[in-house]
């Protein structure tokens, strides 16, 4: 029996007109291709710098990882501000292409990774290093050793929240009380090549958990009055936190929090200096289901319809780009044009075939466009993007992998 896959809201009319417009403004070009509409973007930078209420946003790297486009969104204008980078590699070879003002928000203790960042600092880079634990401040001190250069770091604050039979949040730092920030404050006077500029306080149950999942009503009321009862008291840890740290005289400069999904939240948080956030430029699948906002679907991928088994079936060559994280079709890309096709249940997006099932007017080597789950992984898979204007590619840019660059 096929069994589709339960796709999305069907798309509204002006919706279904820009992507039949994107698909044709693909005529001639090689599939698969990856494709972002700047009509979208720009409207989706507007839209995330008005969330964000005059802060300004960080951009989370990892949801773009297209170096033109994160200069785009950096020139908009004050409400974006500095990269919010998912690896020391990564922020050392952004450094490279002169972009400035680098956070790291994830840790590592590699050595080989930590002595390029201290050697791009000592050349007078600005990278600041996350760090949670003392093997952290240890593994940085060393390489700052090495270097004979001061390094910068920020701690990273646990906003998750323990009840009983569910963790609300993700496991990254152990760092949950005011204590345990202190004790480790107490620890870094033993580490005089570091310096304290920053701590990061990121609640990814808010900002990266939908709550109006379509036929979820019952999961959607319980994560939306679950977010409501965090917020302030992701609010009043943090706060507890950075406080305790300036009174003990950390020169904080950085208090960053949130993602696209709780920019509001984060901004209405008066410790909270900048946010960090990017999916919503691209904005998703998995973005389309929250209650407060919506963004514009801007980023794609195209492929080729390449066989057909039966009458009201096409296969299509490549997109098996799955996103990510616990696993479920929801993290499977979305066929979003022509209307009406649908992946199959036992086939998914495949390795490098994706059959789909629907009737529509294609021809064999016509193109499929779909929108991938998850922001910016989907594009380790290509190494360029085309942009869009008005229908029209305006232009083509490398990715990450484009460059050559693959981080973790
Ligand atoms: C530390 C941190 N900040 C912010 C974000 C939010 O990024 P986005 O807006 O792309 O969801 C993430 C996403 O995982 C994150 O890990």
């Amino acid at each position: 029996m096929k069994r589709a896959v339960e796709t999305n809201l069907q798309p509204t009319v002006p919706q279904a007109q820009r992507y039949a417009k994107l698909v044709a403004g693909l005529a001639g070009r090689t599939l698969p291709c990856a494709l972002v509409d700047l009509d979208a973007f720009d409207r989706n930078l507007a839209a995330m710098a008005k969330r964000a209420g005059g802060k300004p946003i960080r951009l989370a790297s990892k949801s773009l990882r297209v170096p033109a486009l994160m200069r785009r969104a950096l020139a908009y204008g004050p409400a974006y501000a500095g990269v919010l980078c998912y690896s020391v590699a990564e922020a050392v070879s952004l450094a490279e292409q002169g972009m400035d003002d680098l956070l790291v928000a994830y840790p590592t203790c590699q050595p080989a990774f930590l002595n390029a960042l201290a050697q791009a600092i000592g050349n007078g880079r600005h990278i600041v290093a996350m760090a949670d634990c003392e093997q952290h401040l240890a593994a940085l001190q060393a390489a700052a050793d090495r270097a004979g250069t001061l390094l910068e770091i920020a701690f990273d604050l646990d906003m998750s929240f323990d009840l009983p039979g569910l963790h609300f949040g993700v496991y990254r730092s152990p760092l949950n009380t005011p204590d345990k920030v202190m004790a480790l404050y107490a620890k870094l006077m033993a580490y005089p090549r570091l310096r304290l500029v920053g701590v990061m306080g990121y609640e990814a149950q808010i900002a990266g958990v939908g709550d109006a999942v379509p036929g979820k009503w019952l999961e959607n009321q319980a994560v939306h009055w679950l977010k409501a009862w965090s917020t302030p008291k992701v609010a009043a840890r943090r706060k507890a936190m950075v406080a305790a740290l300036r009174q003990a005289g950390a020169p904080l400069r950085i208090v960053n929090g949130g993602g696209t999904g709780s920019l509001e939240s984060t901004a209405a948080d008066p410790s909270v200096t900048e946010l960090g956030a990017g999916s919503g430029l691209y904005a998703p699948v998995l973005f389309d289901h929250y209650r407060g906002f919506q963004h514009e679907p801007a980023a794609f991928f195209a492929l080729e319809a390449s066989r057909s088994a039966f009458d009201g079936s096409l296969t299509c060559q490549g997109g098996g780009y799955v996103a990510s994280g616990a696993v479920g079709v929801h993290k499977l890309p979305e066929p979003v044009w022509p209307i009406g096709l649908q992946l199959l249940g036992q086939e998914g997006a495949g390795e490098v075939q994706t059959p789909l099932f629907g009737q529509v007017d294609l021809a064999l080597g016509d193109r499929v466009l779909f929108r991938p789950a998850k922001a910016g992984e989907f594009l380790d898979r290509f190494d360029s993007v085309l942009l869009q204007r008005d229908g029209q590619v305006v232009e083509q840019v490398p990715t990450y992998r484009g460059m050559g660059w693959q981080f973790f």
